[in-house]
């Protein structure tokens, strides 16, 4: 199995083979937009406390503190958090925190409303899922996660060892206590492999949290707006 270090060195290659190309890009991910858009009808005016594990080159920890909300962002890469630093800069946006660290020596606490992790929990391999129920432990009531990790479902995926790879449906599995918002599972060409690669996603929220009064909301808005 890779160690972090392995999986460090893959990723900042890649990241830092061109300063001014972002890998995936400098848009939010499709589930970065998702779970922005699910926080808000869920809790409308409410900026969230987002912490983006694996955030890459920050494309959607940006997005988040382009609206407002409150990012730390964390990842093994030096390339990552340099041009995720800079992507932020770029936007005129400010990240709350940002940590160039393995996201298994991060001190969890329960000061989220989103957990955010998008294709960096399966790298984990069999600390996967105790890592999962961590992050589903700290999660407050009310509170989101919005996971995307690889599923065994594209050949070049199901006899790799070095990850740990999802059964069909088992990240919902996972979840069931939680009422879900959101999931799916695809199979996606990826040019960088020059293969497919597949993916379950997940954006689920943690029960038990009280939904704001409408007129707690409007009492909010107008106290911003004072
Ligand atoms: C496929 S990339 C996704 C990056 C980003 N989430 C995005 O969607 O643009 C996986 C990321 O997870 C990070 N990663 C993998 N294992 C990690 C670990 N144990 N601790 C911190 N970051 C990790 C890698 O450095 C890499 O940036």
């Amino acid at each position: 199995m890779p160690s972090s270090n392995a999986w460090a060195q893959t990723w900042e290659q890649r990241f830092g083979e061109n300063e001014e190309e972002w890998f995936f890009g400098r848009e939010p991910s499709d589930m970065g937009r998702a779970a922005f858009n699910l926080w808000n009808q869920l809790f409308p005016s409410r900026p969230a406390r987002v912490l983006d594990l694996g955030c890459g080159e920050g494309r959607d920890s940006v997005f988040f503190a382009a609206k407002g909300f409150q990012v730390t962002a964390v990842d093994l890469t030096a390339s990552g958090i340099r041009k995720t630093r800079r992507l932020a800069e770029m936007n005129g946006v400010t990240l709350h925190a940002v940590h160039q660290m393995d996201i298994r020596d991060f001190l969890l606490s329960p000061d989220y409303d989103i957990l955010f992790s998008n294709n960096a929990l399966q790298s984990l391999n069999r600390q996967c899922i105790p890592y999962l129920r961590k992050l589903q432990r700290i999660t407050p009531p009310g509170g989101l996660n919005a996971i995307r990790v690889f599923t065994r479902e594209a050949d070049a995926l199901r006899s790799r060892s070095d990850v740990y790879c999802f059964d069909h449906n088992e990240l919902k599995y996972h979840y069931r206590a939680w009422r879900l918002l959101y999931y799916g599972e695809d199979i996606l060409w990826r040019p960088h492999v020059n293969g497919y690669l597949s993916f379950a996603t997940i954006i689920a929220q943690k029960r038990g949290g009280r939904k704001r009064t409408c007129a707690e909301d409007h009492a909010a808005r107008d106290s911003q707006s004072e």
